[in-house]
């Protein structure tokens, strides 16, 4: 998920370097908008160099036109920690006088507040009047711890712990997920299978669109288990990955992993044939050339059709389809003869989809076919994990 993190003019605003770390190390993308009062406590370099430069404070002078706008584009959650009592009664009034609080006028994703102030300020009429508006448009107040405040007084007011912070948020975020409390097996990447101790036969799949199916049925609240060839793409770090090299290998993975799952999509590239034999040894040239010159080859597993076959009522499994011609109806022979509920066929004629960021691809489903176009794999990716919770939902 992207989120934005807000800074206001507080103490406490030393403790929003901290929430931005448990964001980046629960394995999401940051971005912070201060106040001007805000750069008094912390320095706007601190956020930069935690958000490899992600930091923003003014509504001018920036490269991007409307920056209160795209912040609030790509946001999936405005968090702002530590909230004054003096951007909360703006918030809470629509008042829109500087990047932060135009940001949070903008923003259609969910809005959480952290209050952190002094406890008479707190406590005050006003502010909780102001709370309360805020909690009644759907904005989560996230309740300030009480004790010594850095005024000498005791009380509620205290900015809690980065750490609860970040769970609070993230819970709320995965509990109303379309996939929340769901399990799902990913396969991803290509297999490969030795031909000797040193040959091997592989494909160029770079995992890219299973770490993009990862992420986005995390970010809807799934437990995902991903079981993958060797792949240079990193997985989220939320994920369970299990590393494997050959199709037999993935087959017995994703059987293991399909047991408690409710859904498996098989993106990975399986390598059709394996060489009948694999030598512990170097083939060497000179005295091994026939073995070299001809490498018999046997079929492997099709891993989305044994899953596809073996499923149990309720589990969803869904394919993928790289095809260069009769792109929808060769997809809807495959869903047949593979049992899968779901293709997303890829249209290759116009080059590989191998390593690219972007996918021409439709959805193919018993009850016929639909084009998404051209698409960045996040997108193919959230579209399907939309798809997926619908299908599931249904079946449930
Ligand atoms: O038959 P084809 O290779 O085009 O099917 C592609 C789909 O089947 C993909 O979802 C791929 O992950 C899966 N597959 C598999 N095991 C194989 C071959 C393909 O799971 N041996």
């Amino acid at each position: 998920m992207h989120i934005l993190v807000g800074v206001t003019g507080c103490i406490a605003a030393y403790k929003a370097c901290e929430v931005v770390r448990e964001f980046q190390r629960a394995g999401h993308e940051v971005s912070v908008v201060m106040t001007a009062a805000a750069q008094q406590f912390v320095g706007l370099a601190t956020f930069q160099a935690l958000t490899q430069g992600c930091a923003k404070t003014s509504l001018f002078g920036d490269a991007e036109p409307i920056p209160h706008i795209a912040l609030a584009e790509e946001a999936d959650a405005f968090v702002i920690a530590p909230a004054t009592a003096n951007v909360c009664a703006k918030l809470a009034h629509g008042i829109a006088d500087d990047l932060l609080t135009s940001t949070a006028l903008a923003c259609t994703c969910p809005v959480f507040v952290a209050p952190a102030m002094n406890v008479h300020m707190y406590e005050n009429a006003a502010t909780q009047a102001n709370l309360d508006a805020l909690r009644s448009r759907g904005v989560r107040v996230i309740t300030p711890d009480a004790g010594y405040l850095a005024c000498g007084d005791v009380g509620p007011g205290k900015l809690p712990e980065p750490s609860v912070i970040a769970r609070t948020v993230l819970d709320a975020l995965l509990s109303a997920g379309a996939l929340a409390g769901k399990r799902v097996l990913v396969t991803s990447g290509p297999t490969v299978e030795p031909i000797d101790a040193v040959r091997f036969i592989s494909n160029r799949s770079s995992g890219k669109m299973g770490a993009a199916i990862v992420r986005a049925a995390l970010d809807a609240g799934a437990h995902v288990t991903v079981v993958s060839g060797p792949v240079s793409v990193a997985y989220d770090a939320r994920a369970e990955v299990v590393w494997v090299e050959t199709a037999a290998e993935m087959l017995s993975a994703a059987e293991d992993a399909f047991a408690d799952a409710d859904a498996a999509i098989c993106a990975a590239a399986v390598a059709d044939m394996r060489p009948e034999r694999a030598e512990a040894r170097k083939l060497k040239k000179g005295r091994d050339d026939a073995a070299l010159a001809s490498i018999p080859l046997v079929e492997n597993p099709d891993i989305l059709s044994a899953l596809g076959h073996g499923k149990r009522v309720g589990q969803v499994v869904v394919g993928f389809a790289a095809e260069t011609e009769d792109v929808l109806s060769n997809a809807q022979e495959k869903l047949i003869r593979k049992q899968a509920d779901l293709i997303v066929a890829n249209d290759v004629s116009e080059g590989a989809v191998f390593g690219a960021d972007a996918d021409e691809a439709s959805f193919v489903t018993p009850s016929g076919g639909e084009r998404l176009g051209l698409l960045p794999k996040t997108e193919v990716a959230a579209r399907l994990v939309e798809r997926l919770a619908e299908m599931m939902h249904l079946s449930a």
